[in-house]
């Protein structure tokens, strides 16, 4: 092939690259579309005639692959967090106060608009687009990266040759998402309720096609291990972001004090009905990587970021009745049945009413004219009722004194505000059972909704949880709805969630007090169910954040025969039973040079990456904190050291280099 063939494609991928992202990273159009078009077009008809021209970057690779099977999983290899969350200007002084008492009066923040669309996480290898995927639970995503291709403001490859991954929210702008409903009004398709449902369910098509489509756009706000890149700063990391040809939000702000934060708040409540996207709050970041690392995290969250979530829309609707459901411990739950009403952009039908004392304490009747709204604008709640117009026609609602579902006599157990069913056979309890054990905390099966299960259960394929592992493709094909790809999709959903952790299992089985994170805790602990099921609560008190209402509730499980005889059943049925995560020992058990110890790392290392040397050190019994002080006990410098290691001198602290830190990880593993 001609040197000049090679030369004009790359002459094309350079001026095609340089045109998109002039348009829809700086929305600066230089040239009319109709040239950008001429030029896509040459590419395509040379690449025709060469296919081995048409790399992975090119121009032309947007929309490209075939309609998948199914997302495929991708291990984040750093969690993607959610935020803490304010609602008003007394949790973000709660917030700035714990912030200033570990990181000082000098912290700064770096505040940014809350893009409302759904969070995501791209891997660039040496500067090419390789991986995309959705948050998923934090720790597992999937893999949507022919779906991100087509949003032409995420690069292909990036202006310089960098492995990073960045993290981001892919959204649709509002304009896109008016022009789609219409279409699909058009159409007589079921509406989008909002943009964020709308990008999700773009981008959650197995047809890269869809979302070529929707118009879908992105704002990328955090780099997954800054660390890596020698970034010091939330601020320095988005200025890497734009060099790097990425999308970042041109609306951020940094403030020094709460109150320039509030500020910043304000004008945007002000402004956001402006904006060509929609936003649901603010996220407030301290701005420097040290602090942010000495401040650290809780189970869920940074404790350096919060997301301010902008007030709840109020609106009245009238309650037309309440309903019953029994949740998976029999807690007997009352809901509002209310006239359809759009609020902070869904249309609003039902809304918990908790428990009979709410309903007295706000005086709900039935007929009521009542104001409603989203808490964190997601879940509908009766706020209040109006009473002034009221008719006299308004019913008084009384709890039943049955099961709605299997007749037997409700309770109340003492101290308790709920009524329970409490016969452990009850048909609704043991749905909602299953519907638990399939969600994402616990053993993520996907496919399995609320209505398969129904249709499962009350065609007795199921009777408890281990009969999921003995349904079969004829009996799947057999239910309602459900075709050969589906339940192809399901069987192999099934068949790899028994290869889960034990904690995903136990968190699943629904002991009551057990949450994800004690499950894991536990799981953790003692590694296999034929251990736990053996443990008194006396050793489960013994381990950190397990009380004794957790033990005691553990114990009297493991008790029952019936909950012995799932367990084997789970067995047979080939479902892992051990903890198979990463083993953390106990710091004093640990015999390495980290163990006890405060170490700080600093500089660029070149054999590992930050993040993992920090997850290693503390595998190894070792504390790592962000800045140097007497209490620091090790220094670790890479190259380029800069104050940390003046500091640690001065102080007369040891320093190892990289060489030393590898050394004694590799001791340790063999
Ligand atoms: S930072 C660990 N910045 O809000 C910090 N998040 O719960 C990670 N979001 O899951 C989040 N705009 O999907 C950050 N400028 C922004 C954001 C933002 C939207 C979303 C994101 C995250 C959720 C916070």
């Amino acid at each position: 092939m001609s040197e000049s063939v090679d030369n004009r494609v790359q002459e094309l991928h350079d001026l095609l690259n340089q045109y998109n992202y002039e348009y829809h990273v700086l929305d600066k159009p230089s040239v009319p579309d109709a040239e950008y078009d001429q030029l896509l077009n040459e590419l395509k008809q040379i690449e025709a005639e060469h296919p081995e021209l048409a790399t992975s970057d090119s121009p032309t690779q947007r929309v490209g692959g075939a309609v998948l099977e199914q997302f495929s999983k991708v291990t984040h290899r750093t969690s993607m967090l959610s935020l803490g969350n304010a609602f008003n200007e007394e949790d973000l002084k709660d917030f700035d106060r714990k912030v200033r008492e570990v990181a000082g009066d000098g912290a700064m923040y770096s505040c940014e608009l809350k893009i409302d669309g759904l969070a995501v996480s791209l891997r660039y290898e040496d500067g090419l687009f390789v991986q995309g995927a959705t948050r998923g639970d934090g720790s597992v995503g999937e893999d949507i990266t022919a779906n991100l291709k087509t949003i032409r403001s995420i690069p292909l490859r990036l202006k310089k040759p960098l492995s990073i991954e960045v993290r981001g929210e892919a959204f649709m702008p509002k304009s896109s998402f008016l022009k789609l409903n219409e279409e699909r009004e058009r159409k007589e398709e079921a509406l989008f309720a909002n943009p964020r449902n709308a990008a999700a369910g773009s981008l959650r098509q197995l047809d890269p096609r869809i979302a070529a489509s929707r118009n879908l756009d992105i704002f990328l706000y955090a780099i997954g291990d800054p660390g890596d890149t020698g970034v010091r700063s939330q601020s320095e990391g988005m200025k890497l972001l734009d060099e790097m040809g990425l999308k970042t939000n041109p609306e951020r702000r940094m403030c020094k004090s709460i109150d320039e934060v509030m500020n910043y708040i304000h004008e945007w409540t002000e402004k956001r009905a402006d904006l060509s996207y929609d936003i649901d709050g603010i996220v407030i970041k301290v701005d420097s990587l040290d602090h942010q690392e000495e401040l650290g995290f809780t189970a869920k969250s940074p404790r350096w970021a919060i997301a301010y979530k902008f007030p709840a829309e109020e609106v009245v609707t009238v309650l037309h009745d309440i309903e019953l459901s029994i949740g998976r411990t029999g807690v007997v739950t009352p809901t509002a049945l209310l006239e359809p009403v759009r609020v902070a952009g869904t249309t609003v039908q039902r809304a918990s009413l908790h428990n009979e004392d709410l309903i007295r304490e706000k005086d709900i009747r039935i007929g009521d004219h009542v104001v409603i709204k989203k808490a964190g604008d997601i879940i509908p709640e009766v706020v209040s009722v109006i009473t002034e117009k009221r008719t006299g026609e308004e019913k008084e609602f009384n709890m039943p004194t049955h099961c709605p579902a299997c007749d037997s006599e409700l309770e109340r157990l003492e101290g308790e505000v709920a009524l329970r069913c409490l016969n452990p056979k009850c048909p609704a309890q043991l749905q909602e059972g299953l519907t638990h054990f399939v969600s994402r905390n616990a053993m993520n099966i996907d496919g399995l909704g609320e209505k398969v299960i129904a249709q499962l259960y009350q065609s007795e394929l199921i009777r408890d949880v281990a009969d999921l592992y003995t349904l079969t493709r004829e009996q799947l094909i057999g239910l309602d709805r459900m075709g050969e790809k589906s339940a192809d999709n399901l069987l192999k959903a099934i068949e790899a969630s028994k290869e889960n952790s034990m904690e995903k299992l136990l968190f699943g089985l629904g002991i009551r007090h057990v949450g994800a994170k004690a499950a894991r805790t536990i799981a953790e602990h003692f590694h296999s169910f034929d251990a736990l099921k053996e443990a008194t609560a006396e050793e489960l008190c013994q381990i950190d954040e397990i009380g004794n209402k957790m033990a005691d509730a553990i114990v009297t499980y493991f008790e029952n025969e019936e909950v012995l005889e799932l367990i084997e059943e789970l067995r047979e049925n080939g479902v892992n039973l051990a903890y198979t995560g990463p083993v953390k020992k106990k710091a004093e058990e640990i015999d390495s040079a980290f163990s006890g110890k405060t170490i700080v790392l600093t500089g660029k290392l070149a054999q590992l990456t930050r993040g993992d040397a920090k997850e290693k050190i503390e595998l190894l019994g070792g504390k790592v904190t962000g800045s140097v002080s007497k209490k620091t006990d090790l220094l670790i410098a890479g190259e380029d050291a800069g104050s940390k290691l003046t500091k640690a001198q001065d102080l007369n602290i040891p320093v190892w280099d990289e060489d030393r830190l590898v050394e004694e990880i590799r001791k340790q593993e063999v």
